[in-house]
């Protein structure tokens, strides 16, 4: 165990998913004490149980007041919190067949997207930041997508709510930045959680991987890696950023992958 993060506390909702897990790996390996929040109270109870030193909560974003009850608990019984991870999200199956285009989506999923995805991230950050005031500064990481940035043809609530937690990210560092409270929002692509390697057909992949510059697809350790840069002290001249964490992808002309293909074709690799 490193020593980066002693007497650091941390926060981590999500964490039972593929990229909360690994961040909260990540900030314990660091020195932190890791506190796992998730809905699913057996899974985030099971990622702790292989975590040393970590504690599992059971928390609904969409509720207010267990929010507000996941935080004081945290403050009481730990007597700080430097840094949290917003990182839940709304995505499962039954969701994503209902968060389709604009005409074919169930109202009820873009309300669901907004109150998990954006609502649950500014009452995290509510309830959160006066505690990070208390104890000298904080900072806050928020686990945004490329569909916040880019159009797609489906994901509609999805896309909308995270180009929102974009924006929460800049407001939360304008309002807090003279406090030490420091606001960052990782702008996430395509990453093999092991939910996503069960899901994804291998045709899917090749797709996706077509559309990156970097050999290989994302893991959720890489997204880990700037979790913990975001959490130290080493990035305390970032703040209000929105870091591009997606192998290359939003970084070139949409033409890219289409191109890279006719030039193979044409037996060249070059334009
Ligand atoms: N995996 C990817 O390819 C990818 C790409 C871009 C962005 N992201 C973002 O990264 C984050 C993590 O992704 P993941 O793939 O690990 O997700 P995941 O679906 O595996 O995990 C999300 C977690 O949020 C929890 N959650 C859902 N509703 C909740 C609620 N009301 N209260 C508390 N917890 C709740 C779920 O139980 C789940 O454990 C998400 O915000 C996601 O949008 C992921």
């Amino acid at each position: 165990m490193s020593e980066k993060m002693d007497n650091r506390v941390a926060i981590i909702t999500g964490a039972a998913g593929g990229i909360g897990a690994a961040s909260a790996r990540r900030l314990a390996a660091d020195g932190a004490t890791v506190i796992l929040a998730d809905i699913d109270a057996k899974a985030v109870e099971a990622i702790a149980g292989t975590i040393s030193g970590s504690h599992a909560y059971r928390v609904d974003l969409t509720d207010e007041e267990s929010v507000q009850s996941l935080t004081s608990t945290v403050a009481e019984r730990f007597g700080r919190i430097d840094i949290l991870h917003n990182n839940a999200a709304i995505q499962n199956d039954a969701q994503r067949q209902k968060d389709l285009d604009v005409v074919n989506l169930d109202v009820a999923a873009w309300d669901m997207a907004m109150s998990v995805n954006v609502r649950g991230a500014m009452l995290m950050s509510k309830y959160v930041i006066p505690h990070m005031i208390a104890g000298g500064g904080g900072s806050i990481i928020h686990s945004a997508s490329g569909f916040g940035v880019q159009g797609e043809a489906t994901l509609t609530a999805y896309g909308a709510s995270k180009a929102a937690l974009i924006q929460l990210n800049r407001m939360i560092a304008t309002q807090y930045g003279k406090q030490n409270v420091r606001s960052n929002c990782m702008v996430i692509g395509f990453v093999l959680t092991p939910l996503a390697i069960e899901s994804t057909p291998d045709v899917v992949k090749d797709i996706l991987l077509s559309h990156h510059l970097t050999p290989e697809l994302g893991q959720p350790e890489h997204i880990a890696n700037l979790v913990a840069f975001l959490a130290s002290d080493e990035s305390s001249f970032i703040t209000g950023a929105a870091i591009p964490i997606d192998g290359g992808v939003t970084a070139h002309q949409p033409s890219y992958a289409d191109f890279q293909k006719l030039f193979a074709a044409m037996g060249s690799g070059k334009l």
